[in-house]
């Protein structure tokens, strides 16, 4: 998928019209290599999201009955196909907050996918290999009082990433947590290893992650799955 800039275009968001792009929205570096945006209309979003989601998730667990608690919960690949106005949305702000990281006119989409978490849920160290930017966005995160303890959160471990690496560089001493909240963006190179701690909330915790590069990228999108 690619498309022109979409920063000034608005988006149908059922009976509401919201931009795609918010004046007010800004990219914020927390590390020179990790970056966060915040969407303040996630709940209009999650509204239409969620319940899609939710249902795409105990289709995918009932075809999948052993599944792993370390594979990152009940992934949702079609997503990118769905007539779905708030995924949609989604779509087009992490391809408009990739051309304003990287100023690339491009923004294709290699691969997007949900992850939709329940208690127990967690994925180990991992990058994704062929693109140069992902992002994942948190529509409907822990709750408060777990996203507090850093659990089921997105965490970073890399020793390219200075935060990581307080004491010296390049040895990795810490992980750095992006914020948690309803509507975050997060993005960082492919490259940079991440993971998901265990997840404790009751409520289903569900993200959506795109890798998206500035050309086209033929043969097969999938990683390697963690096993
Ligand atoms: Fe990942």
């Amino acid at each position: 998928m690619t498309g022109a800039s979409a920063s000034c275009a608005m988006h149908a968001l059922g009976p509401i019209s919201v931009p795609v792009w918010p004046n007010d929205t800004g990219i914020t570096h927390i590390d020179p290599m990790v970056c966060v945006v915040s969407f303040s209309d996630n709940e209009a979003i999650r509204k239409i999201a969620e319940p899609k989601l939710l249902e795409a998730a105990e289709v995918a667990r009932e075809a999948e009955p052993d599944r792993w608690p370390g594979g990152g919960g009940a992934k949702i690949r079609d997503i990118g196909e769905w007539p779905c106005a708030a995924m949609t949305l989604l779509h087009k702000r992490a391809q408009e907050a990739y051309r304003r990281l990287t100023k690339e006119q491009e923004a294709h989409i290699d691969d997007c996918w949900a992850s939709v978490y329940e208690p127990g849920d967690f994925i180990g160290p991992h990058a994704h290999r062929r693109t140069n930017v992902s992002v994942v966005y948190h529509l409907t995160p822990p709750d408060p009082e777990d996203r507090e303890n850093f659990d089921g959160a997105l965490g970073i471990v890399d020793p390219r990433v200075a935060r990581c690496c307080p004491t010296k560089p390049g040895y990795v001493t810490t992980q750095l947590y992006p914020p948690l909240d309803p509507g975050t963006m997060v993005l960082f190179p492919s490259f940079v290893t991440h993971y998901v701690t265990p997840h404790r909330s009751k409520s289903p915790r569900i993200s959506i992650a795109w890798n998206i590069d500035g050309k086209e990228i033929p043969g097969n999108v999938a990683d390697e799955p963690l096993l």
